[in-house]
């Protein structure tokens, strides 16, 4: 039985090994490097996941099996007067045992669901790795469009990849 529930600082252990798992299985797919991950203490972690619990604009979500945790998507209201009507939707990975399963677009809709009740969100913005097709189809299935691309934005030992840039208005 999947479930998704919203993770705050008392989940920093279920936080952790969701999000280095995302970073080992998928290095590709995302800007931060697993040792860089690893490398922040876990006071900059809890500083992260106390401020996104604390800002009803902003939540990250954890998809769990039972009790194993099994996927994760965040949620993160721009800050600024001018920026704050924008949110970016960052970390989305579901374990590869768990994938095909519909829970990734479960935790798309938890996304645009949080959005939407935040009242105060009128798009939601990510990027996504201009290779990553199953990444891209989950998104467009939802109306999220590509406005963008940038050129080599991410570098790594395997080289230089583009980035697509894309939203989705809810307002
Ligand atoms: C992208 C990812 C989150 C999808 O999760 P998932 O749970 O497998 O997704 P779902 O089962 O809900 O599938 C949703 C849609 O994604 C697309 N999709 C999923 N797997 C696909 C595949 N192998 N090929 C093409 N499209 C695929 C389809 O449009 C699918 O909708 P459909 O079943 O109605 O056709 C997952 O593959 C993943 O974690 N990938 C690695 C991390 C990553 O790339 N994150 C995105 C960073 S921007």
């Amino acid at each position: 039985m999947f479930t998704i529930r919203q993770i705050g600082p008392e989940d920093l252990a279920i936080y952790k090994l969701i999000r280095a798992s995302a970073l080992k299985n998928n290095p590709d797919a995302f800007g931060q490097t697993l040792e860089n991950f690893l490398m922040r203490d876990d006071k900059t972690h809890l500083a992260g996941l106390t401020k996104t619990a604390a800002d009803p604009h902003s939540a990250t979500f954890v998809a769990f099996d039972d009790e194993t945790p099994i996927g994760m998507a965040g949620l993160v209201r721009q800050e600024g007067p001018k920026m704050r009507h924008k949110a970016f939707l960052w970390g989305m990975f579901i374990e590869p045992s768990h994938r095909g399963r519909g829970i990734g677009s479960m935790l798309v809709e938890k996304i645009i669901d949080a959005a939407k009740e935040s009242g105060a969100i009128i798009q939601v913005h990510l990027t996504v790795v201009s290779n990553n097709i199953e990444a891209i189809r989950l998104y467009e299935k939802f109306g999220f469009q590509i406005w963008g691309t940038e050129p080599r934005a991410l570098k790594s030992l395997n080289g230089y990849s583009d980035e697509i840039h894309m939203v989705l208005k809810i307002l």
